[in-house]
């Protein structure tokens, strides 16, 4: 047993694993695919809460914390997605450097990433989808937009968004990267509309005092605060670079592009995020920032109505691609498994009516729309980035692991000063595990608990690695 659960899977090219799918995207469709899954409830909704309750203005330095942390992680993602390639992302590299265990502590902890995205970015959509209805005189009653623990009942246009994108990729609207590109295009548009109209709001004084919860304290509530703790939540608007990676099998040149997608999306958006919430910021006080939609409530507050709604309607468009390329992302990480045979081959059926997963995207949006029905954005934000964090932590590690055990394969991309930044991302990103609150621990490790007894009493048995030898 010793022996199976530490075997490792042969590294295959992306060209010897060729599944039938399309090999259509471009370098930088891949960027404008990792623009597309990045920008969205993080800066769009986040950013406003930890300004008011953890960084103040200095959130900023938040976003830059975080994004260092990003940086090292998505360069020996980028390292790993071209060499040893593969739909499966991190889940993949693990099963060629550390064995199948962790492969599958790291697809499970995965499932929990974008399963759990998607329902934080629903609850961030239904922030900015309240806020259109409210202003055309049609807003919902209180129970209904928010969650148990917020006072409602449930969320409830944050549990039908999820059906209706179920609804959506079940008939096969596919996501082409075209129509992707489109409503990334839309989401560019709003932050320079609102880049542009902050630029000249911007009142110095509200950047005074610039961090008042200084860098990190636990609170006796068990919660924390300050900059560090903000860099742990605001985390979450770097998550989808790394989804950038499942697209490996579909790419034209995955071995020269992946790495070039993933770096160049992942520096755009940081740019991005400090620039918008510097501004943010400046243009009202952060005190006033804890609502469910601070981009567009700020504008607001200035008195600037028609680019208020403006930058709702754009989020409103945003955020839905932000969840479509997660939804997806999370199809192609449980299809891997299950090829692998470490999940059931029920998940691996396409209907053949529509030539689209049914099975796998009922059961997931199902749950998906249940947990954003009756969990708080906070929550669920912290969790995904736990759960996003160990994976990067993985990551970095593969990298060191795999330069030893298997020097020699082709690596089109090298991680460069490795390991010196392979250890400094482990590092970083460990860190701002360390700073998520010890309830949030205590979920994560519930749910990696619950993944060791599927493995032991399920996935061992049915591995295909296993039946192969
Ligand atoms: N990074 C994505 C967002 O902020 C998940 O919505």
């Amino acid at each position: 047993m010793a022996l199976q659960i530490f075997r490792t899977k042969r590294i295959e090219t992306d060209l010897e694993t060729d599944l039938g799918l399309k090999r259509c995207l471009t370098a930088w469709d891949l960027a404008f695919l990792g623009i597309g899954a990045i920008i969205g409830t993080g800066i769009f909704v986040l950013t406003g809460i930890a300004a008011a309750t953890q960084s103040g203005p200095a959130v900023v330095l938040s976003f830059i914390v975080a994004g260092f942390a990003c940086t090292f992680a998505a360069l020996s993602y980028a390292e790993l997605a071209a060499a040893v390639g593969g739909c499966g992302s991190a889940y993949g590299y693990s099963y060629a450097a550390f064995g199948e265990l962790i492969a599958w502590i790291i697809g499970w902890d995965l499932l929990l990433e974008y399963g759990i995205s998607v329902a934080a970015v629903a609850n961030g959509w239904a922030g900015y989808f309240n806020n259109a209805l409210e202003a055309i005189g049609l807003a919902l009653p209180e129970a209904l937009t928010k969650a148990p623990k917020l006072g409602g009942l449930i969320n409830l246009p944050a549990f039908l968004i999820i059906l209706i994108l179920m609804g959506l990729l079940i008939i096969g609207v596919k996501q082409s990267a075209k129509a992707n590109n489109a409503m990334v295009f839309v989401k560019l548009v709003t932050i320079t509309v609102f880049i542009a109209v902050a630029l000249f709001n911007v009142n110095p004084d509200n950047w005074h005092p610039f961090m008042p919860f200084g860098w990190f304290e636990t609170l006796p509530d068990g919660k924390t605060t300050g900059v560090l703790a903000g860099a742990s939540i605001v985390f979450f608007a770097y998550v989808g670079f790394d989804a950038v990676s499942t697209a490996a099998e579909e790419a034209q040149n995955p071995q020269r592009d992946l790495p070039f997608g993933i770096v160049s999306s992942l520096i755009f958006c940081t740019l991005i995020y400090i620039l918008v919430s510097g501004l943010l910021t400046g243009v009202v006080p952060y005190t006033e920032l804890n609502v469910s939609s601070p981009v567009a409530h700020a504008l607001k507050l200035v008195g600037i109505n028609w680019a208020s709604a403006l930058i709702s309607t754009g989020v409103i468009a945003g955020l839905t691609t932000v969840m479509l390329v997660l939804y997806y992302a999370l199809t192609r990480i449980i299809f891997a498994m299950s090829r692998d045979g470490l999940l059931s081959p029920f998940f691996n059926v396409v209907n053949s009516t529509t030539q689209t997963p049914v099975r796998v995207i009922v059961i997931c949006g199902v749950v998906m729309a249940l947990i954003a029905g009756f969990m708080p954005l906070g929550d669920l934000a912290e969790l995904v980035n736990i759960g996003t964090l160990a994976a990067f932590v993985l990551v970095c590690l593969g990298v060191i692991v795999l330069r030893i055990t298997q020097p020699d394969i082709k690596r089109p991309f090298s991680t460069p000063f490795s390991p010196l930044f392979p250890i400094l991302g482990m590092i970083s990103c460990g860190a701002l595990m360390a700073f998520l609150p010890a309830l949030t621990w205590l979920r994560f490790i519930v749910w990696l608990a619950l993944g060791l007894i599927v493995y032991f009493s399920y996935s061992m048995h049915h591995s295909k690695l296993r039946q192969a030898s």
